[in-house]
């Protein structure tokens, strides 16, 4: 069981695509469990303003620190827990962290949105500060979706096989044949798709030969797609 909290200004954009599929079908079943926060109901004044005008001057704004604060503590528990906060200047996340994080009991996610939030908050709860990549994004609502999903499909229960998330792109790290190699390409019936055919290899039965096909496939992808990844999947090989 994991439990997610998530704390936003816009508390009606989850669960939304979380409901879905394998992510909803386990959140029915109480694998995983997710509570969204309204920030703006720890706002204090009538018109319950969360932000305010960085000190130093500068473009945007910045959540005011107290009603995060009192948002953040009033919410998480008091046993070890792990804060989130989603930042384009974070450590990039990538499959090795969502398995790190699959392990914990209670993940809180605070979503920022504006310029950030205000330092003091971030260093007084100790945030893991996380990016999903080189871009911006306008909130961290996005970067929340991305995390959670990447997280549960690591969690014991919630893929149907654990045979799936081996063989998949980034899922292999312990299996050494396919260590940092993509996915190769799959198909399915018809195997004549108006005159674009399946690989014969695929229909022959052979499952050696399709195996060795398949590997070739993954490497031509990863070169192809990620050189990076294909350097070091050369480098394990000597
Ligand atoms: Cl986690 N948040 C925001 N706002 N922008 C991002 C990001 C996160 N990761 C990359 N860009």
């Amino acid at each position: 069981m994991i439990k997610f909290k998530i704390f936003t200004i816009f508390p009606d954009l989850f669960p939304q695509i979380l409901a879905k599929s394998i992510t909803g079908e386990t959140l029915k079943n109480q694998l995983w469990s997710l509570e969204v926060i309204n920030i703006r109901d720890y706002a204090d004044d009538f018109r319950k303003t969360v932000d305010d005008a960085p000190f130093g001057g500068g473009a945007g704004m910045i959540f005011k620190p107290e009603i995060l604060f009192n948002a953040i503590k009033s919410n998480i528990s008091s046993q070890p827990t792990k804060i989130i906060y989603p930042s384009p200047r974070g450590r990039v996340f990538n499959q090795q962290i969502s398995q790190e994080l699959a392990s914990f009991t209670e993940i809180n996610i605070v979503c920022g949105r504006y310029e950030g939030i205000d330092q003091r908050i971030i260093d007084i709860f100790e945030m893991d500060e996380i990016s999903i990549g080189d871009y911006v994004l306008s909130g961290g609502e996005f970067a929340s979706y991305v995390m959670i999903d990447a997280i549960l499909r690591n969690v014991k229960g919630v893929l149907g096989s654990s045979d799936s998330l081996q063989q998949e792109s980034f899922g292999n790290q312990d299996n050494d044949d396919y260590k940092y190699l993509l996915e190769y390409p799959h198909y399915t019936r018809p195997a004549d798709f108006m005159g674009h055919k399946v690989p014969d290899i695929l229909l022959s039965g052979h499952h050696a030969n399709i195996e060795k096909w398949r590997k070739n496939q993954a490497e031509i992808i990863t070169q192809k797609n990620r050189p990076d990844l294909y350097e070091k999947y050369l480098k394990t090989k000597s």
